[in-house]
This record gives structure tokens, C-alpha cells and sequence, in this order.
């Protein structure tokens, strides 16, 4: 058990390619933190930069006070799973499990044992004699993952774990391995671009673009707050609206409506307005939140809800903005014109030139 720091980390390759940029955080006991951003942001190469596979460029890795920045692979005591995991293709999956233990001269009886839970918690039971090459991709996924599951690591390191499973088999492991580390203390970094296993699974969320660090925080802060525009449309599905509207006084101007700005210190000439389309619903009469007139220009059946996306009355351009809102499934919207509320405790206003978020608190809602 030990508290895992990165401090100010750096990894170049070359000039151009600087996948990690002044990475800083930390991951507690018991804290499952994910790396979580889109394709080629550095996810991998944080990870495997802690593990000690890739050398930083500049910057620190502590590990419970002391500096492993420069200690060999074989020397940190960390277990991880590699994105692209590679068994062993002559051992049966009982001996892929079984050889890290073995190497660390653990008793038999103990390793049989181990290796009986873990495969018992992956389903593997029935396939312990087989060798890789006789198993699907998702059963070789889930014999990488046990690989790291039956080591007592002080840190565990995970890279898309759950990428080759089909979605069923993905909830099902998601799920375990939620309870496995619920019941450990070490620290966890997991990496994934899925927002859903960030959110389910972490204790902590640090959301990554382009080498940099955007926001750190728990599953629901990410989600509820986000701290700028990059997070706001990344982490949700169906995504975050996000509108680029004009300001006229303390208001900004969405079609014929205006919608009351939160106290800012200057009023800009315009904000990014967003809101989820689970937050926005059909007006009531006598509504007492903002509201938008619109004509539904597209549904999308998601099975519990439509998604309907509702092109935005009275606005000037061509192309006037769309507001997507979910709704009950069981209406038919089609073609409708219809008034959105917008509840105001879920609008987030953003920055339009550096995207940071903006104070929520709207400077009166009478206005
Ligand atoms: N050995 C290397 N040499 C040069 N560039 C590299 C090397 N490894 C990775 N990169 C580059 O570094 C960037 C980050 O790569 P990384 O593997 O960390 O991304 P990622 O966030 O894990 O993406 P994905 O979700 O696709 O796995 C990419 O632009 C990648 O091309
Ligand atoms: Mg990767």
C-alpha cells in the first residue's frame, strides 16, 4: 500500500510529439483513478511511464515518498495490463497465471489457490488448460487481466482492459473488477477512453487531451461540473449541447430568447451555453425556467427515450442552432414545433476563448 504521486511528468519523442505535458496527480490507497481521453492523448504512455517502461523526459513518479522516477520495471512492484497484452503462447492459461507468482518463489498451494479465485472471478475455470492460441480475443483479454489480478502489487496498472470484450461480457468484468479493487488498497490507474468504465469504475477521474491534464476529479464533479468546454463534450452521452450564442446586456440570445447570464465581471459579446439533453424537457404552462421555441428536425430512438433534436426558432443565420433534448420515448415528435425549458441549476456557461467554465450562478433570474 502506498500513495502514488506524478510530478510535473514530461515524455518527448520528438519536437512534435510530446504525448505527456506537465502531468501532475495523485493517486491515494484505495483510489482507483482513470486516465480518460480520446485516442493518441498519452494515456498509454502516462502508464507505461509509471510502470517504468518508457524513461520521462523531465518530472517525478513517487511512490509511497520515494522517488522511483529512474528504478527499473522489474523493481517498482507494479502490476499491469498491457493495451496490447501478449500470453505466453506455449504455457496453458493456468501457467500464464500462475508463472509471475512462480518467479516470485510464492508457495504452491497459495498460487494454485490464487489462481483458482481469479479465474473463478473471470470465468476462466473451464479453460485453465487451454493455451492461448485455442481461446477467443475477449478470453485471452480476460486472461491478461488475471495475470495482474492474482500478483499482490502495490500498484496496479491497467491499459483498456475491457476492449476486445463484447458489451454484455464488458458490464460483467466492469462490474468485478469494480468489487476486486473496492476490497484492496492499492492504488489503481486504469486507462480507457470509455466514459462509461470511467465513471463506473473510478474513485477519481483525471480527463486527458493532447498530453494535458484538463480536470481532475470524482466521476460525478466530471460529470456535473466540468471545468471547461473540453470536458463538457467529451465526458456524456448523448453528448453535452454546447451553443455559441450572443450576449446582449446580461443575457444571451438564443433564437427570440434571452436567457439570463451568470454574474461575470464583464458582460462578453458572446458565451458557449451548454446543457445535457437529459436536463432539457418540454415546457410546462407558466414555466418558470427559460425557455426555447423550436421544430423538431430529427428523432433518434435510443429505446428508453427519443432523442430529439429541435432546430431553434427566430434565429437570424442560416443555420440557427439545435438544441438536442432526450425525451420520453412513448410521444410522437415528429415534425412538431415545441417549447423546451432549459432549467437553469443545468445550464453551464463557458468561456468562448480559453473554454474554462464559467460561475453557474446567473445574476437574477427575473431579469
Ligand atoms: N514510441 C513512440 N515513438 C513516437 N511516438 C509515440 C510512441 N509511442 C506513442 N507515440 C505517440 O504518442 C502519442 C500518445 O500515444 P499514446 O499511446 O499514449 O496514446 P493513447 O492516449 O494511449 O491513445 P489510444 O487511446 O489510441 O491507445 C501518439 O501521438 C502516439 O503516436
Ligand atoms: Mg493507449
Amino acid at each position: 500500500m502506498a500513495k502514488l504521486e506524478l510530478r510535473n511528468l514530461n515524455k518527448t519523442y520528438s519536437p512534435k510529439v510530446v504525448p505527456v505535458k506537465d502531468i501532475s496527480l495523485t493517486v491515494n490507497d484505495g483510489e482507483f483513478l482513470t486516465l480518460l481521453g480520446p485516442s493518441g492523448c498519452g494515456k498509454s504512455t502516462t502508464l507505461r511511464a509509471i510502470a517504468g517502461l518508457e524513461q520521462v523526459t523531465r518530472g517525478q513518479i513517487i511512490l509511497g515518498g520515494e522517488d522511483i522516477t529512474y528504478k527499473r520495471p522489474g523493481d517498482r512492484n507494479m502490476a499491469m495490463v498491457f493495451q496490447s497484452y501478449a500470453l505466453y503462447p506455449h504455457m496453458t492459461v493456468y501457467e500464464n497465471l500462475a508463472c509471475g507468482l512462480k518467479l516470485k518463489k510464492v508457495p504452491r498451494l497459495e498460487i494454485k489457490q490464487r489462481v483458482a479465485q481469479v479465474a473463478e472471478i473471470l470465468g476462466l475455470g473451464e479453460l485453465l488448460q487451454r493455451k492461448p492460441g485455442q481461446l477467443s480475443g475477449g478470453q485471452r483479454q480476460r486472461v491478461a487481466v488475471g495475470r495482474a489480478l492474482v500478483r499482490q502489487a502495490q500498484v496496479y496498472l491497467l491499459d483498456e482492459p475491457l476492449s476486445n470484450l463484447d458489451a454484455l461480457l464488458r458490464e460483467k468484468v466492469r462490474a468485478e473488477i469494480k468489487q476486486i479493487f473496492a476490497t484492496q488498497k492499492s492504488p489503481v490507474v486504469y486507462v480507457t477512453h470509455d466514459q462509461t468504465e470511467a465513471m463506473t469504475l473510478s474513485t477519481k477521474v483525471a480527463v486527458l487531451n493532447n498530453g494535458y491534464v484538463q480536470q481532475i476529479a470524482p466521476p460525478a464533479s466530471i460529470y456535473h461540473e466540468p471545468g471547461n468546454l473540453f470536458v463538457a463534450g467529451f465526458v456524456g452521452s448523448p453528448q453535452m449541447n454546447l451553443l455559441t450564442i450572443n450576449c446582449k446586456q446580461n443575457h444571451a440570445i438564443l433564437g427570440n430568447f434571452s436567457i439570463p447570464l451568470p454574474k461575470l465581471p464583464t458582460i462578453p459579446s458572446q458565451i458557449v451555453l451548454g446543457i445535457r439533453p437529459e436536463h432539457v424537457r418540454v415546457a410546462q404552462t407558466g414555466e418558470v425556467h427559460p425557455t426555447v421555441k423550436g421544430r423538431v428536425c430529427l428523432v433518434e430512438n435510443l429505446g428508453m427515450h427519443n432523442l430529439v433534436s429541435v432546430s431553434v426558432q427566430g434565429s437570424q443565420s442560416n443555420n440557427s442552432p439545435v438544441l438536442r433534448a432526450l425525451l420520453p420515448a412513448d410521444q410522437n415528435w415528429s415534425w412538431e414545433e415545441i417549447t423546451l425549458a432549459l432549467p437553469h441549476q443545468n445550464i453551464h456557461w463557458f468561456d468562448v476563448s480559453s473554454g474554462d467554465a464559467l460561475s453557474r450562478k446567473t445574476s437574477n433570474c427575473s431579469d
